[in-house]
């Protein structure tokens, strides 16, 4: 029997503040409504962090729920890998802060950079480092607080975004049952650098949405084929979609290419926005934790991001 990582428990963290369209139009004087913003992406409301919520205190609650689930203390953890593109310093990173607020006095933390394909790079990364012996257990995070890098007079970015953390607890493990990552497909195509992108560390996010848009539907439909392609599965055997959450209408073009059910399509982009490395393991908590995604499940996640970066996972929960 292979050695697999296990997704063991999922945590997610949202802020406090939620705005919704109006209000946020209103706090920063867009010329935008509400019915655009739907129409166009699906968003309804996002979380926006307050002045004591950073990257890295939701990033540890949302670990802190993940380890929770899996009945883990965190000093069983070996290793803390963190995707974020909006860090609380440059260094130490992320994941080292993360360590401290969980009291960890071993193990190693580190960041990955990789816009909203983070947290499937930060998955493939720790899910290799498992089944090649260097930990036998990680928390991988994805945390963002793009509020912090907004062009807030840009209506055609700042309405899209919004803030959170999303946290996986994983366990390499020798199993009958063959639950854990299958594979991982990742991707990245720096010709397209340009299209979606933060001026300098700080910001603020420039996009060229309507070219995102394009390849985010032909280069996720391919990922997601090549995911299947590899582990020699049809679309039927898929029993869940989890989807990077930057806009509804990619998300059902995706649910349709595979032929899913909208209801096995799991959407949370209608309240959360697009929360970057955080949009996969919120939508994943969130289902987890609704009991709607059960242990034997098959689970495709998939993100793209700036980079261009894209990629997909193969997970058997
Ligand atoms: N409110 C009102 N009008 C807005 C607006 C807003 N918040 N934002 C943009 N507009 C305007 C534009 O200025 C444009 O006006 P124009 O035609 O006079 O120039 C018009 O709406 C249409 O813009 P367009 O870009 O064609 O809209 P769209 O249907 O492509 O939707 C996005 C825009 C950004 C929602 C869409 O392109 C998208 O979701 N792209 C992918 C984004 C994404 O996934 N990014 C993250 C990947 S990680």
């Amino acid at each position: 029997m292979p050695l697999r990582s296990v997704i063991l428990g999922c945590g997610g963290c949202l802020p406090a503040q939620v705005l919704d369209n109006a209000a946020l139009a209103a706090r920063h004087g867009l010329d935008t409504s509400d019915e655009w913003i739907r129409e166009r992406s699906g968003i309804t409301r996002r979380h926006i962090a307050g002045p004591g919520e950073t990257c890295t205190s939701l990033g540890a609650e949302a670990a802190r729920r993940a380890l929770a689930q899996a009945g883990a203390t965190a000093a069983e953890v070996d290793m803390i890998v963190v995707a974020t593109a909006t860090p609380d310093n440059a260094f130490p990173s992320t994941a080292a802060h993360i360590q401290r607020e969980l009291g960890m006095e071993g193990g190693f933390a580190f960041d990955v950079s990789a816009a909203c394909t983070g947290f499937i790079y930060a998955l493939s990364i720790a899910d290799a480092m498992l089944r090649a012996g260097q930990a036998r257990t990680a928390l991988v995070i994805g945390a963002e607080v793009y509020s912090r890098i907004m062009d807030w007079t840009d209506r055609g970015t700042c309405v899209l975004f919004g803030d959170g953390a999303g946290a996986v607890f994983l366990r390499a493990e020798d199993r009958a049952d063959e639950r854990g990552i299958l594979s991982t497909h990742l991707h990245a195509d720096g010709r397209h650098a340009d299209i979606l992108y933060v001026e300098g560390t700080g910001g603020p996010l420039r996009m060229a949405g309507r070219e995102v848009f394009k390849h985010a539907v032909t280069k996720l439909a391919a990922v997601v084929e090549e995911a299947l392609a590899a582990n020699g599965l049809t679309r039927a055997e898929v029993d869940w979609l989890v989807p990077h959450q930057a806009n509804i209408r990619i998300i059902e073009a995706m649910g349709r290419k595979l032929g899913l059910p909208p209801e096995r399509v799991v959407v949370t982009v209608d309240r959360h926005a697009n929360t970057s490395a955080a949009s996969v393991p919120l939508a994943l908590a969130e289902a987890v934790e609704e009991g709607r995604i059960r242990p034997g499940d098959m689970v495709l996640l998939e993100a793209i991001g700036g980079g261009l970066t894209w990629g997909a996972a193969l997970v058997r929960f």
